[in-house]
């Protein structure tokens, strides 16, 4: 089976001494317990990139992340990071098309596309976020909406730079203090039609929006989901362990399963 990617987007949260009391508790754990089987990451916000970097050391198990990048190497763009600044930084990963940077800063399908291209060729891992609206959702489309967006932000790539893309599917009607928990029957339909598409051919699909202690073993039931990508209940370094164990349980599971 696939590494179970487990990650957290801490948004607009922590100043520079929380992130590091979080990062430093991570890098503790991470040094007993060194898993193959889960893949975890952190995308702090800029402020604290190097100081996340710094302490996980560059031999950490854990990969690092930015919430956005411009798709320019550089130049006249006022309040923008670019790839290569993120990666310089210690950035692995860069998240593309949040749907609050979609929805409050004019993110579309173009700049995500213009985005994945720019991760991949400075040798980052794009992680594509899609998801749809409530109302969307309402009308039956959710299925054909996320495709369309992650069609249109991976289009035109080889096999080769696919293979190194990660999504995650999270509906926006399941994001934040706003959203409610989807349920495992209403998530089997938009990851079979995902998993359809990309299952085998990305390094992972991964569910966010409301994962929680009490959901999160479910979530990573669910076909095709190689994966959670979490708000909340990672801030607190606690919650992030725990999801780190349920993950471990999971695929402790299916491999004596088979
Ligand atoms: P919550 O887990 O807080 O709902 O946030 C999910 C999310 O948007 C992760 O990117």
């Amino acid at each position: 089976m696939s590494t179970l990617w487990v990650g957290t987007s801490w948004k607009m949260t922590k100043t520079l001494a929380e992130a590091r009391t979080w990062a430093e508790g991570l890098r503790d754990h991470l040094a007993q317990t060194a898993s193959t089987a889960v893949q975890p990451f952190v995308i702090p916000s800029f402020t604290a990139t190097t100081a996340v970097a710094g302490v996980l050391g560059e031999d950490s198990p854990a990969l690092l992340g930015v919430q956005n990048a411009h798709w320019e190497e550089a130049g006249a763009w006022t309040g923008e990071v670019s790839v290569p600044q993120a990666k310089d930084a210690g950035a692995q990963i860069v998240e593309i098309g949040h749907s609050e940077r979609r929805e409050h800063f004019g993110e579309t399908v173009a700049t995500t596309r213009l985005k994945v291209a720019a991760a991949l060729r400075h040798g980052l891992t794009p992680l594509l976020c899609i998801g749809e609206s409530a109302e969307v959702k309402e009308a039956g489309g959710s299925s054909e909406f996320i495709l369309e967006q992650a069609r249109g932000a991976l289009a035109g790539l080889t096999d080769e730079e696919l293979s190194r893309v990660v999504i995650a599917y999270e509906p926006i009607w399941a994001i934040g203090e706003n959203g409610r928990p989807a349920t495992v029957a209403e998530l089997i339909e938009p990851f079979a039609a995902l998993g359809a598409e990309y299952s085998g051919r990305i390094t992972g699909l991964l569910y966010g929006g409301s994962v929680n202690l009490d959901n999160a073993a479910a979530l990573l039931e669910i076909e095709h989901v190689t994966g959670l990508f979490v708000g909340r209940t990672a801030w607190q370094l606690e919650g992030y362990l725990e999801l780190l164990q349920i993950a471990e349980a999971h695929a402790e599971a299916e491999q004596i399963g088979g």
